[in-house]
């Protein structure tokens, strides 16, 4: 896959994405990354990418001739998505995620200022996500938490093939609860059924755990969450039992 970040800040984006995962989708070939400024698409003697709003108002406006020849330049396959980082998006979930991480090419556009022209979201732009009701000063933190959700989906990038499709969220329920070494640390022990090792028991326990962890705290997805018969009988029991988390 190819990853451009069209960004006035390139060096925020060039700098993080030099290290953890981002590092190892490099270097293990799952995707290409490119960062470009928009001012390097300006014609003018000062290099102009903003202007203030027609009507105006606070704020500058992103002008549309340098962003729209920018992307252009950037966009090299058919199977492309222009991706606009915006408080004004859908709210990022891990299906946007999924059916990103199958494109040939994903450039995603960090807005700043005001926000852009209008027509350049009109002409180019496939996609506006936003990463929470919360405001920030610029698209690029967004931009990274994006990418960071896209590359380790990609082939190749997590050492262990399965540890994706167990991720929290993958089927609709928050992940169990995790534990290593010693057995008791500071008076708390580990579940016997995890240190038993029988897997029939381990698979029920986790299961289980991983039920009530979304019942407790986001009984939202668990409505909307694809139930076996099995999880059925787990969540009665669970709610025979009363357990706490
Ligand atoms: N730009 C500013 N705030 C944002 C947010 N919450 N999500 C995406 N882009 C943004």
């Amino acid at each position: 896959m190819r990853v451009d970040v069209v960004t006035l800040f390139p060096e925020m984006i060039a700098h993080a994405l030099q290290f953890s995962i981002m590092a190892r989708v490099r270097d293990a070939g799952a995707a290409v990354f490119g960062v470009h400024n928009p001012r390097d698409w300006t014609t003018d003697r000062h290099r102009i990418v903003d202007d203030a709003p027609y009507g105006g108002g606070a704020g500058m406006v992103l002008k549309p001739e340098p962003l729209v020849a920018c992307i252009e330049d950037v966009v090299r396959v058919p199977d492309a998505a222009v991706v606009l980082m915006t408080p004004q998006g859908e709210t990022l979930t891990q299906a946007h995620v999924r059916r990103l991480a199958r494109l040939g090419q994903m450039v995603v556009l960090c807005g700043h200022y005001e926000g852009i022209d209008e027509r350049v979201r009109e002409l180019l732009v496939a996609d506006e996500i936003s990463i929470g009701d919360y405001v920030l000063t610029g698209g690029e933190l967004p931009a990274l938490v994006l990418i960071d959700a896209v590359v380790r989906l990609l082939p190749g990038v997590l050492g262990n093939d399965t540890s994706a499709e167990e991720d929290s969220f993958e089927d609709g329920l928050l992940e169990h609860p995790h534990y290593t070494r010693p057995p008791e640390f500071r008076g708390l022990r580990v579940p016997e059924e995890l240190i038993e090792g029988d897997h029939a028991a381990v698979a029920r326990w986790r299961r289980k755990s991983s039920l009530l962890r979304t019942l407790r705290r986001r009984p939202d997805l668990l409505a909307r969450a694809d139930l076996s018969a099995t999880d059925r009988e787990l969540l009665a029991e669970i709610a025979a039992e009363a357990v706490e988390e």
